[in-house]
């Protein structure tokens, strides 16, 4: 896009911005641009949460955003409101950030940011951009300029000379004068838990846009991060972020594969990542094979863009199956714990972990949830803790004397169990006293659904170690190894599962 000559410099003191939607995307969002110097509102129908905020609590847990809160509501670069046109009046630059849920077959379901491109077609009181951040299909935003166009021409029809909608172009002696405003692709590449990090240390940004303007704008309010800005058209922008998606996906889940290849083979699949990840054009990152991938964002951008691509013509059976892979995880990691206890009813089976991965309370779509919910159909009792994320499990699985227990630490999920699990590789997981663990249970038996341990201390420990794709190293007492029973080995089982 070609800079024009003369062009404005953009400022905090001409330059007001509005966040729409303050979830996981846009309240990161807004903060942070408060922390950079922008003044920011942040708008938002759900009133619980913007009541919530207004006290000065944020809604859920991200490191470093309830700081950054506290900091910007009291130097008034940050409110928040529930009224979103007011929001929409007050600001100059908009970013969307609404949610783009599944919808039906798969596809996102883009009514709510439908809903706010016809309200800010009503509150267009002078030039906008409208900055589209949340995760959407292709096109979306050239849908955004299309819907605030037409509502913005039809309201302004109405005003003018009394011309009632059903006027028909024809007939209309002067059209009144198009409204001023731009849209642009902004997509977010902020991972939860490290939101905040993400914000101030992109690996890129992309700012896709369709005028000069845009770009302009764009570029001040994101210059002072002196990060590499990528400018694209609307449409490129929006397919670089669910490419991004669908190809982080698709790395998580061929590690999978390679795992369960690793267990048939014997070898060790952190030593195959590692060997894999040092070739720079494959890369280390969204190489640890476990119990899948969850949350708000890889399950359904991976299934909006297969369903994106089957619509175009284009065979989706690639993505398909890396969606297949995933959802066979939990399966399988079930598979070895009922290979480990046989019946799990009545056994009492401790977890670690609930959110869909560390640093959030996050629950979306994480693995912890089909797995609580199979032992629990399957009659097993339940010791659950997570550091963070106990309280939104509960509003699913609510306690039930004897059979789901919320426990204050990881040792009281572990007493009188007769498994645990660990499904989220918190960083407390990683440092705790696994001889207590062992003498604490029932049955001293550790299923690492993210080999986030070292077998080797596990099993120094006293633990009958199990994870994904590596040699599960297990203590066998030498009676076990003098008898070696084939029927056992048949069965897939660890002989020390039959104490
Ligand atoms: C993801 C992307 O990483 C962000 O770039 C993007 O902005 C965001 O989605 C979004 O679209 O909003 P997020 O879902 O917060 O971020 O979390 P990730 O760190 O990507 O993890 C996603 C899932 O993959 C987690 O369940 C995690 O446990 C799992 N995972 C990750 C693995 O199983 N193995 C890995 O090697 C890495």
């Amino acid at each position: 896009m070609n800079k024009r000559k003369g062009a404005r410099q953009y400022t905090p003191e001409n330059l007001k911005i509005a966040v729409i939607g303050v979830g996981h995307v846009g309240l990161p969002t807004a903060l942070c641009l408060a922390e950079l110097g922008w003044e920011v509102i942040g708008a938002d129908q759900d009133e619980d949460k913007i009541r919530q905020m207004k006290a000065g609590k944020s809604p859920f847990y991200e490191p470093g955003l309830q700081t950054l809160l506290t900091q910007h509501l009291a130097s008034g670069r940050f409110s928040v409101t529930s009224d979103v046109a007011s929001a929409i009046d007050a600001a100059t630059v908009l970013f969307i950030c609404v949610g783009t849920p599944q919808g039906e077959n798969g596809e996102a379901d883009l009514s709510q940011i439908e809903v706010i491109a016809r309200l800010i077609a009503q509150h267009l009181n002078g030039y906008k951009l409208i900055v589209e951040k949340s995760t959407v299909p292709a096109v979306t935003s050239l849908w955004i300029k299309r819907t605030i166009l037409r509502f913005a021409m039809a309201q302004r029809r109405l005003e003018g000379g009394g011309l009632n909608q059903s006027t028909a172009p024809a007939e209309i002696d002067e059209l009144p004068p198009a409204p001023d405003f731009d849209v642009a692709s902004n997509p977010e590449f902020l991972q939860e838990g490290k939101a905040v990090d993400n914000f101030f240390c992109p690996d890129r940004i992309v700012v896709g846009v369709e005028s000069a303007r845009g770009q302009e704008i764009l570029e001040a309010i994101y210059r002072p991060l002196k990060r590499p800005i990528v400018v694209t058209g609307l449409t490129t922008a929006e397919l670089i972020k669910h490419a991004a998606n669908a190809f982080l996906s698709m790395k998580i889940s061929y590690i999978n594969m390679v795992a369960d290849i690793c267990e048939a083979v014997g070898a060790d699949v952190n030593l195959v990542a590692s060997g894999l990840g040092l070739d720079p054009r494959i890369g280390p990152d969204f190489l640890s094979a476990g119990i899948g991938y969850g949350g708000y964002c890889f399950p359904k951008d991976l299934r909006a863009f297969a369903y994106l691509a089957e619509k175009h013509g284009v065979r989706g059976s690639l993505l398909r199956e890396v969606e297949r892979i995933n959802l066979e995880r939990v399966d399988r990691f079930l598979d070895k714990l009922y290979k480990a206890l046989w019946i799990v009813q009545e056994k009492t089976i401790g977890v670690w972990g609930l959110s869909f991965k560390p640093n959030t309370d996050d629950i979306r779509e994480a693995p912890s949830l089909r797995i609580v919910e199979a032992l629990v159909k399957d009659g097993a009792r339940l010791r659950l803790y997570d550091p963070q994320a106990m309280q939104r499990m509960r509003q699913v699985f609510p306690e039930q004397q004897g059979q789901i227990t919320y426990c204050s630490s990881p040792y009281q999920a572990c007493e009188g169990a007769h498994a645990v699990l660990l499904l989220t590789e918190w960083e407390e997981f990683q440092s705790l006293d696994l001889h207590r663990v062992a003498s604490l249970m029932e049955l001293p038996i550790l299923l690492d659904g993210r080999n986030a341990l070292d077998p080797e201390k596990a099993v120094r420990a006293g633990l009958e170690y199990i994870s994904i794709g590596r040699n599960n190293a297990t203590p066998i007492p030498e009676v076990y190894q003098a008898q070696h029973s084939p029927a056992v080995q048949e069965l897939g089982v660890n002989a020390p599962a039959w104490r």
